[in-house]
């Protein structure tokens, strides 16, 4: 089945009014659906830059009621300074401060029910999500749980009705690639049906992209998630229509910027100004730019969502492993595009070579960039030792409608035992 969260999967029914990128696509058939006919707002004010925050809270919490709930994830944002710097400022405003921590990597459906009962008998006016996407995506379902007398999991899934009323929320960016400060969609693990879902919620109505606060993330989640900024870029570009339109042409600005900035990296992990570059390419990766005039693809998500769902993986890692087997099965069907890719993003000369060469090229590149920048290549590279996952996943994940070409659940289970 195909769930109703549209920054990742148009249905045929949510291209009649996509609301919740709050643009409206032009359509008739997939392949018509042009950079036409849309209208497009965003609601999530941004704080980009040094001591954004200093600038943020005092002005958008003047506006909000005193109980401030601040959400946090393990405790890096402890470590880091972080919290105690927003809790300074969250003081200084007046505001009274309900902790909310230990919110996980991948967080479940449970985390999200314990932060929405402590929002409730705490009377909370105002959310902070204080961490990466785990602990955005967390808020974003809490601040409509919390309004709500029905179980937004069962809502949304069994009656397809989604939340209107939410509590006001702010994300507070301290790992960035997701884009999650950027959008509405939560993905939640639900444990008892073994769903790593997108559930459809809150939007922040603020978002401070401080790129000081995220210098201490360890490496790996540094280059995992730029990774992931990528994956978005490509999931939407290889999307519909095929002929490249205007969204497709910044979403090569941003994958050549995601790559450059990836390997400075390597050089010097600390090198700011390429940190800095990443972090607002992954909010422009999410923040509906790409995806005007497109019906995107986002089928790696898909398998990788419930890679999650069964083995608690690392996002950015598992499309890593999952995206140069995924395209080998889709290039042939969508030449035109891998082989634009492969020349626009990939640089590789186009001179002499056939369309399904370049496209090949292509594919290879992005296979030689995982190795070069230090991600696994295969699930065991990732530490999942349980084959019999693959056919869980492959039985359970969304098939999208937006790529080249719809696999089938055999092919997909093909690709995911060509990943181990
Ligand atoms: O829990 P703490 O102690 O804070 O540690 C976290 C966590 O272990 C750590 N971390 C975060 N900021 C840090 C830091 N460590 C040191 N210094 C800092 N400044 O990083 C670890 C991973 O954090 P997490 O939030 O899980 O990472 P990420 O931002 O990659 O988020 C991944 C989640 O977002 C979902 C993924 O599926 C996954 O559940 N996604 C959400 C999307 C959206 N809403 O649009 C889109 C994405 O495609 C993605 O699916
Ligand atoms: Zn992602």
């Amino acid at each position: 089945m195909i769930r109703n969260y549209n920054f990742w999967v148009i249905t045929d029914e949510q291209k009649e009014t996509s609301v919740n990128l709050q643009f409206i696509y032009n359509r008739t058939s997939k392949e018509e659906i042009a950079v036409k006919d849309f209208i497009y707002s965003y609601p999530v004010k941004v704080y980009f830059g040094e001591k954004a925050a200093a600038k943020a809270l005092p002005a958008e919490l003047a506006k909000a009621g005193k109980t401030v709930m601040v959400a946090y994830g393990g405790g890096s944002v402890k470590k880091s300074g972080v919290y105690d710097e927003i809790c300074g400022y969250l003081k200084e405003a007046g505001k009274e401060i309900v902790d909310f921590s230990g919110i996980m990597p991948n967080p479940t459906y449970k985390k999200v029910q314990e932060g929405a009962a402590l929002a409730r008998e705490k009377n909370v006016d105002f959310i902070l999500a204080v961490g990466g996407g785990s602990v955005i995506d967390c808020c974003k379902i809490i601040a409509c749980q919390a309004a709500l007398d029905e179980d937004i999991w069962e809502m949304e899934f069994k009656n397809h009705i989604y939340p209107t009323e939410h509590l006001p929320m702010g994300a507070i960016v301290t790992a960035s690639g997701t884009g999650a400060e950027m959008n509405n969609g939560a993905v939640i693990t639900n444990e008892d049906t073994n769903e790593k879902a997108g559930v459809l919620g809150a939007y922040a109505s603020f978002a401070v992209l401080d790129v000081d606060y995220t210098m201490t993330l360890p490496k790996k989640q540094v280059i995992s998630g730029a990774f992931d900024t990528l994956s978005h870029s490509m999931e939407t570009y290889l999307g519909s229509p095929r002929d490249v339109n205007l969204s497709d042409e910044i979403a090569e600005a941003v994958m050549r910027n995601v790559i450059r900035n990836i390997r400075a990296l390597l050089v010097d992990l600390n090198d700011k100004e390429a940190r800095t570059e990443l972090m607002w390419a992954s909010a422009m990766a999410e923040n509906g730019i790409l995806k005007i005039g497109k019906v995107t693809d986002f089928q790696a998500h898909q398998i990788e969502h419930q890679l999650g769902a069964y083995t608690d993986c690392n996002h950015g890692q598992g499309l890593a492993v999952i995206h140069p087997v995924l395209y080998r099965h889709m290039c042939k069907d969508s030449v035109k595009q891998f082989a634009r890719m492969a020349e626009k993003v990939w640089e590789i000369p186009a001179e002499g070579k056939s369309p399904e060469q370049l496209a090949g090229e292509g594919i290879q590149a992005l296979k030689d960039f995982v190795k070069e920048i230090g991600m696994p290549s295969t699930f065991t590279e990732m530490g999942i030792t349980d084959k019999s996952v693959l056919k869980k996943v492959a039985d359970t994940c969304n098939l999208t409608a937006g790529c080249c070409k719809k696999l089938s659940r055999e092919e997909i289970l093909e690709i995911l035992e060509e990943c181990w």
